[in-house]
């Protein structure tokens, strides 16, 4: 059952009675916040934590890694009232903040200046002190071997331990395996002296943000909560009621974890398919996307999902195979999971192998030929170049000789291959082969297809462009 309602706000604005408006609005978000699975008795006494729970006035708030995770959420809590103090270890970041000058694209440096306030940026965690709640938000990437590597985590607990105040609710929000929360969190926060549940609260809530995305804001992304206790989840649930519409509770941290483990999990099963779909049709010589466009029109019992360059971003890479791991400790395989990973690693050596078909069609070589990749970064609308299949395919394309440039209008530089984007007109003009790798917005694709002598589109984003100098994946 999900937590619904209006914010307090809102009803207060609507000129009725705010102390009625807050009642009924906060009782509805508390009894439907709470999980089918429960019992009526405990229901109620959930149910009745949280409206305990529930602070009057506003709230101090740590945020701990404030990247493209904890930066958004620390303004979503300013936003809506609450005081702030938002710590990194990287003190380029916290001076940057400081000055009043976002590095995150989804939030602007005016939006910034209006919640500067209330937001503190801070290298030190002396200053979690008086905070009603901590939210980890961490990286949590691969060791080389592939393996979790909660070296971030551990760090950041192990500070979080020793400034840790009774009463304080501590929740992780970093993507990471079930079992963390309470295996490898709440080991490290005990060694305070403190205890869970009496002393300090504890909980894991996963982050679903999807960056330069505008549909779907934090306030309306249902929110997920597990907590080690019932009074650590009707804690949560109290703290997240204030920046989101909805709150959707489980009865502990493992189905939390493991929830955001299967939404992303879903989506790389889902991305390899059609991956290896591209690849059988263009055997077949059969448009997959005409094929995709096709299944798509199916009103039920189908998602689409589209084929593409491979899965970059810090996410859809790195997250499977933190269940992957988990999964071996148990002595069992998660063979979805290795087969998904096995295709989308091998789609940008696919898009090098048809980089090579495309040039060899037109009598030229890879070896030589001047290569302009159009967008590096993971996504469309975003400057993230974390594990972006641009960076293989440069690579790749560079080990047969071609001479790579790019144009990204979201990425000035890019250190990891040592480029910096150039002009749009003139890459195309002096290349070989425009390959467009990521959809940008903004990208006049008719005109690609116009001035460059030949286009690779691994996106399928000039469908409707009919031109003999060009080729879809
Ligand atoms: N980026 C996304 O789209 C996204 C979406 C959902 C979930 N997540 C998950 O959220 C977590 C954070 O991801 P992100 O993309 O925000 O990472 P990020 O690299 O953008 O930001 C992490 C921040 O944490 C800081 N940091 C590292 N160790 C620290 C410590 N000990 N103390 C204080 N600060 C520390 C870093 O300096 C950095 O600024 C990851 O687990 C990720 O999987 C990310």
């Amino acid at each position: 059952m999900r937590l619904e309602g209006r914010r307090p706000g809102a009803l207060q604005r609507s000129g009725r009675w705010p102390g009625a408006a807050w009642y009924v609005t906060y009782q509805r978000r508390c009894f439907a916040a709470l999980n089918p699975a429960l019992t009526g008795t405990r229901s109620l006494f959930i149910a009745a934590r949280i409206l305990i729970a529930r602070r009057l006035g506003p709230m101090k708030i740590g945020v701990i890694g404030l990247g493209y995770v904890g930066l958004p959420l620390a303004i979503a809590f300013a936003e809506s009232g609450h005081d702030v103090v938002g710590l990194d270890a990287d003190p380029r970041r916290v001076q940057s903040l400081r000055s009043g000058e976002s590095y995150v694209e989804d939030i602007s440096s005016e939006r910034l200046a209006a919640a500067a306030e209330r937001v503190e940026a801070s290298g030190d965690y002396a200053d979690l002190s008086g905070c009603d709640a901590v939210l980890i938000c961490v990286p949590t990437p691969l060791t080389s071997a592939r393996e979790p590597d909660l070296t971030y985590l551990v760090d950041a607990a192990t500070s979080i331990a020793a400034v840790l105040e009774k009463g304080q609710l501590v929740v992780l929000e970093s993507t990471t395996y079930p079992g963390t929360t309470r295996e490898r969190l709440l080991p490290i926060l005990e060694e305070s002296g403190l205890a869970v549940g009496s002393d300090f609260h504890l909980a894991f809530s996963p982050e679903r943000i999807d960056p330069g995305r505008t549909d779907y804001t934090i306030r309306t992304t249902p929110k997920i909560v597990g907590g080690l206790t019932d009074d650590c989840a009707a804690r949560a649930v109290a703290v997240y009621g204030e920046i989101c519409d909805e709150v959707v509770t489980v009865l502990g941290p493992e189905a939390a974890e493991l929830a955001k483990l299967l939404e992303n999990i879903f989506r790389s099963v889902n991305i390899a398919l059609v991956n290896e779909l591209a690849m059988l049709c263009h055997r077949l010589e059969i448009d997959v996307w005409e094929v995709v466009d096709a299944a798509a029109t199916k009103p039920f019992g189908f998602m689409r999902f589209d084929p593409g360059p491979g899965m970059g971003g810090h996410c859809l890479p790195v997250d499977p195979f933190y269940l992957a791991f988990k999964a071996r400790e148990q002595d069992f395989y998660t063979e979805f999971i290795e087969l998904a990973g096995k295709v989308n690693q091998n789609q940008p050596r696919f898009c090098v192998d048809r980089i090579g078909e495309a040039l060899n069609d037109v009598r030229k070589a890879v070896n030589g030929s001047k290569i302009m990749l159009l967008g590096v970064s993971y996504k469309p609308g975003v400057g993230d170049t974390r594990e972006s299949p641009a960076l293989k395919i440069a690579r790749l394309a560079r080990e047969r000789g071609a001479e790579v440039s790019y144009h990204d209008p979201h990425v000035p530089e890019l250190g990891a291959i040592g480029l910096s984007s150039i002009d749009l007109g003139e890459g195309l003009k002096s290349c070989d082969l425009a390959c467009v790798v990521t959809a940008h917005p903004e990208i006049d694709y008719e005109q690609v297809v116009a001035e460059a002598p030949l286009v690779l589109d691994f996106r399928g984003v000039t469908r409707g462009i009919e031109a003999t100098n060009l080729v879809r994946l």
